[in-house]
């Protein structure tokens, strides 16, 4: 089971009226549905939408890159999403050339000039071409991961013969995105979610929002992104009015209400994130040094080197041997058992004797380690350990405190207590750093509830700097200039190395902030054309949590109910 609030049991909600999802004016909002189905009558000559489905993006509020690492982590749905229409023409029973033509898959985009079309054939089994990255790969990813958890549900075979699908002639895809490409705010996640969703409908099939969860996941993994399964879950089991805590293993969602007094802000920074293409330099190369670490805390605990390489995270190894999981003590293991600086190779496959990481990582069937493997020769496992481990302790505190826990209180359990009072240091919260005082840097107590979550928030976005090293001279210039504006927090959100900052300020000063921020960064970029003025409202704008993905009923006559 999961988490208690969880909705991972739920199915996806079929809503008839936009109000249900949507707190935009709704006039503009049924007008985006109608261009939707009028582009997709005119790409597929006449035919008509059998299902509309939505999925947001998200911005996360902490917990910046442990998801892969099992820990929780603490996100919101946002109002910006995808929105996809789809059909299912049915070959005519007795029509012999109908029968013999091959079917497919046709995925077209509202600005089709950007985005252009595709056709691929109605194959499951098709490869993602990865080298190609076009955005109709994230549609495939979708389309693969439905027949992958029929597999994994041992109804594939029967699907597949059943009277409906060995009918299918063609099916039809129109999209239309709202969530900026490339901005932190998991444009991939919310198509490959809106793709899933409006298929699985489609096709007849029905599977809980845990299962989506998890299948959309595994499925966008075929992009080249061994990413973790954050985006999606909170895109498919987002509410609206409430942050999520999402766990894993098993998924599940916990609401986190938001104190009322604060406002959210998000800043593009200009700084594309191009996730699958930059992979094997940021996000994959991460993973690996992340199961490096976890591999050699397992020697370093003894583990025989062999049952070490088949460990895959830090958590595992943590719950094992940290005094089951406690986040201070694998901090402190994580000086041990792990050198300073950069490790070669050489030194992991030699001298720690791990053998051929290839083989550790399976480069033979997983192309993105191996690529990861050929192109990179060191390796930093200290630094990315104590990230995770203090982000994790970080999502642990925010969701405490926002539960209404005094911050003191939220930072100090009594394992923890009892450890500061025997190295003898006052409980507080910090970055980890290789001075064990200062892994406990800054006193939270008396601070109020806001003044902790942001300083939790700016804490991460050090650790995620200095340690991680996930973020850029953009990002970094935007969290000083929502600083300096007034925010009380602010941090890079997504994966990094580009993409947006998410601030946090009291909510009766959020139009002066917005104002300030954009005469402080984006005036300049407006200038030099690396912003255009025009997307100034997609480029920094108050958000709050939204909704999760829906199906739209739909009527022809009446067009999307409103
Ligand atoms: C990307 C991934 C997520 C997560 C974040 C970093 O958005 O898709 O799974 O790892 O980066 O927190």
């Amino acid at each position: 089971m999961g988490a208690v609030g969880s909705k991972q049991h739920a199915r996806v909600p079929k809503v008839s009226k936009l109000s249900d999802v949507y707190d935009d004016n709704e006039n503009s909002v049924a007008t985006r549905y109608d261009t939707l189905v009028s582009a997709f009558k005119t790409q597929f000559e006449g035919e008509k939408p059998k299902t509309i489905a939505r999925s947001p993006g998200r911005v996360n509020l902490i917990g910046e890159h442990i998801d892969y690492e099992g820990y929780s982590v603490l996100p919101m749905a946002i109002g910006l999403d995808v929105i996809v229409a789809v059909s299912v023409a049915l070959k005519e029973e007795g029509n012999v050339e109908e029968d013999e033509a091959e079917a497919t898959l046709s995925i077209a985009n509202v600005d089709g000039e950007k985005y252009t079309p595709k056709e691929f054939p109605f194959d499951h089994e098709q490869e993602v071409d990865v080298k190609s990255h076009h955005w109709t790969n994230y549609v495939l990813c979708g389309f693969k991961g439905i027949f992958d958890q029929l597999k994994k549900q041992n109804k594939l075979e029967s699907v597949l013969e059943s009277a409906f699908m060995k009918r299918v002639k063609k099916v039809m895809v129109m999209v239309d995105g709202k969530v900026p490409l490339g901005s932190g705010l998991s444009s991939s996640s919310a198509l490959n979610c809106a793709v899933t969703v409006a298929l699985m409908d489609a096709f007849e099939l029905s599977f809980t929002k845990g299962e989506l969860s998890e299948l959309t996941c595994l499925s966008e993994r075929y992009s080249g992104t061994q990413s973790g399964g954050m985006d999606q879950a909170i895109s498919i089991m987002g509410e609206k009015d409430l942050a999520k805590r999402i766990d894993f293993n098993p998924i599940g969602a916990m609401d986190v209400p938001l104190p009322t007094n604060l406002t959210f802000l998000i800043g593009n920074s200009c700084a594309v994130s191009k996730k699958a293409e930059s992979a094997h330099k940021h996000y994959n190369l991460r993973v690996v040094e992340c199961r490096l670490a976890a591999i050699l805390m397992a020697k370093h605990y003894g583990e025989d080197i062999e049952k070490a390489k088949t460990r895959v995270t830090l958590r595992e190894v943590a719950d094992l041997y940290c005094n089951k999981g406690d986040l201070w003590t694998a901090l402190g293991a994580v000086r041990k058992a792990l050198n300073e600086g950069s490790y070669t190779k050489k030194q992991l496959e030699n001298d720690e004797g791990l053998g051929d990481l290839r083989k550790i990582f399976d480069c033979e069937n997983n192309e993105a380690f191996n690529v990861v493997l050929q192109k990179n020769d060191t390796f930093k496992l200290r630094d990315r350990a104590r990230h995770v481990f203090s982000e994790a302790r970080r999502v642990h505190e925010f969701q405490k405190i926002c539960e209404g826990q005094s911050p003191r209180y939220a930072v100090s359990g009594p394992i923890y207590e009892h450890w500061c009072k025997v190295i003898g240091l006052e409980p507080d919260v910090g970055v980890a750093s290789d001075d064990p005082t200062k892994d406990f840097g800054h006193p939270m107590y008396g601070m109020g509830k806001e003044d902790a979550l942001a300083k939790l928030m700016h804490l991460s976005h050090e650790s995620c700097k200095t340690q991680y090293e996930c973020s850029c001279d953009e990002l970094d210039e935007l969290v000083d200039a929502f600083m300096s504006a007034g925010a009380l927090g602010a941090r890079l959100t997504g994966a990094g190395w580009g993409g947006c900052v998410v601030a946090v300020c009291e909510s009766d000063i959020a139009e002066e902030i917005l104002a300030d921020v954009k005469k402080s960064f984006y005036e300049k970029r407006f200038q030099s054309g690396v912003a255009n003025i025009a997307d100034e409202t997609n480029l920094l704008f108050k958000t709050a949590p939204s909704a999760g993905a829906a199906i739209l009923h739909y009527d022809d006559e009446k067009g999307v109910i409103v």
